[in-house]
């Protein structure tokens, strides 16, 4: 193990250049680049509490958990070992098991929902909620908000141009115009904008993050959620909480534990899956019983339900009591506090934004309650901010736009070496 840190990474460098000759762009998911900030991205070898080994031999205290879901850290033995047994009694059967029914049994206890279908990815639940509000609704237009992400589906790869009213341009080459026209997109927490915006058209869902995670974090105001679920009800749209992120995360029973909404549907992904493939959507009876083979709305997949990801992610639930989030908000307020404090001391404009135990820091001054204010902020200070971390041993999302996740895990030697970091960061940070 090495733990004097330098800019070289040769072995994650090495690795890098073959996998860019064969893989797009060297990752299996863009992020993962560290096409933002620069720099050659770490190949990951190992996982252990807190930290994380790279080819190179090098730890770092994670704070990226593996995007949220890891909220006990790396390779607890209580994941592993049920992901063991399960492996020894075989790996997918494509017929139902007992661990789907725990599973769902367990997200219908923690929640609202009253019906759930499990699925492999956040992507696949709400694309498959989308579909699912579009027949139960028999109309076609979905709404989402600016900086709001929910995966790579064509109708939600759509975001404001101008940061107003508009109707979806598409993100990506490959969504067709036409999909994208199916997609109104509006500033988040404008709730006047989604009012005039259902004045005009037959909407069959909105759909947002339960709390934005993906322009960095940013709270719905007080009474947003709540109006997006009354003013979807009053015209006839479903309201579909996204809680991939903060699913399990934030509470024992994600946002909704800390601010109940009336939703129609909810997906989740992340934390249910324990680090294997799992998510989920469900929501109210009537709506969910439209779904095949109960109802006409199709859906399906191979390995939905995949016993190793169900013993995972059960293990993982199993485990989150309160003392669990109890020690993540606590663990994230220290961290968040160590930056924040770190950052003043150096006059660098910086703004925490936190939405239960995730958090982000913005590099600005202003207030951050919408993508286009999240996108004032001085990128370059966080690329410094950023790299200066990682060779002291702290990685953090490779990403001026993402949430800072921590786990149970980190203790006061991980803890510690984030306050032995967070100094010279906010120098570099100052210096940018
Ligand atoms: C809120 C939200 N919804 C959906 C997704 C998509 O999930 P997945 O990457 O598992 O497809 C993500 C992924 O980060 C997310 O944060």
């Amino acid at each position: 193990m090495i733990d004097a840190y330098s800019e070289d990474a040769p072995a994650s460098q090495a690795l890098f250049e073959r996998a860019s000759g064969i893989v797009p762009g060297g990752v299996n998911s863009p992020v993962r680049a560290f096409k933002s900030v620069g720099g050659t991205p770490r190949f990951m070898v190992r996982g252990e509490g807190p930290w994380l080994f790279d080819a190179d031999g090098r730890r770092y205290v994670d704070l990226v958990c593996s995007w949220g879901p890891l909220i006990h850290g790396h390779a607890h033995p209580a994941v592993i070992d049920a992901v063991q047994q399960a492996a020894a009694r075989g790996t997918s059967f494509g017929a139902p098991t007992p661990g789907e029914v725990e599973l769902a049994e367990e997200i219908v206890a923690r929640t609202a929902v009253e019906q759930v279908r499990l699925v492999n990815s956040g992507t696949e639940a709400t694309m498959s909620a989308i579909r699912l509000a579009r027949g139960f609704t028999g109309r076609t237009k979905i709404i989402k908000f600016a900086g709001c992400y929910h995966g790579h589906v064509d109708a939600l790869l759509a975001s404001a141009g101008s940061g107003v009213a508009t109707l979806g341009i598409p993100d990506s080459p490959g969504v067709t115009g036409a999909t994208a026209s199916e997609t109104i997109v509006l500033p988040y927490n404008d709730l006047a904008a989604v009012e005039q915006a259902l004045t005009g058209e037959s909407v069959a869902a909105i759909i947002t993050e339960a709390a934005a995670g993906n322009m960095g974090v940013v709270a719905p105001l007080p009474g947003f959620n709540a109006g997006l679920a009354e003013l979807a009800h009053r015209h006839g749209a479903l309201f579909i909480m996204d809680e991939v992120m903060t699913g399990f995360r934030v509470s024992r029973s994600g946002w909704q534990g800390l601010e109940p909404v009336d939703a129609d549907l909810w997906t989740f992904g992340k934390v249910m899956g324990g680090g294997l493939p799992a998510a989920a959507f469900g929501g109210r009876r009537e709506v969910m019983q439209r779904l095949a083979p109960a109802g006409p709305v199709y859906q399906a997949g191979t390995l939905s339900g995949n016993p190793l990801a169900c013993a995972a992610g059960l293990a993982s639930l199993s485990l989150a009591d309160d003392a669990t989030y109890a020690k993540l908000d606590q663990t994230a307020a220290t961290i968040a506090g160590l930056a924040t404090d770190a950052l003043a001391k150096e006059g660098v404009p910086h703004r925490l934004n936190t939405a239960g135990n995730m958090f982000s820091i913005f590099f600005t001054a202003g207030e951050v309650t919408n993508y286009d204010q999240a996108k004032q902020q001085r990128v370059e200070a966080f690329k410094a901010f950023f790299h200066s971390m990682l060779s002291q041993g702290v990685y953090l999302p490779p990403s001026a736009f993402e949430a800072w996740f921590v786990s149970t895990a980190i203790d006061d030697e991980a803890l510690s070496r984030v306050a032995e970091a967070v100094g010279n960061a906010a120098k570099a940070a100052a210096r940018a």
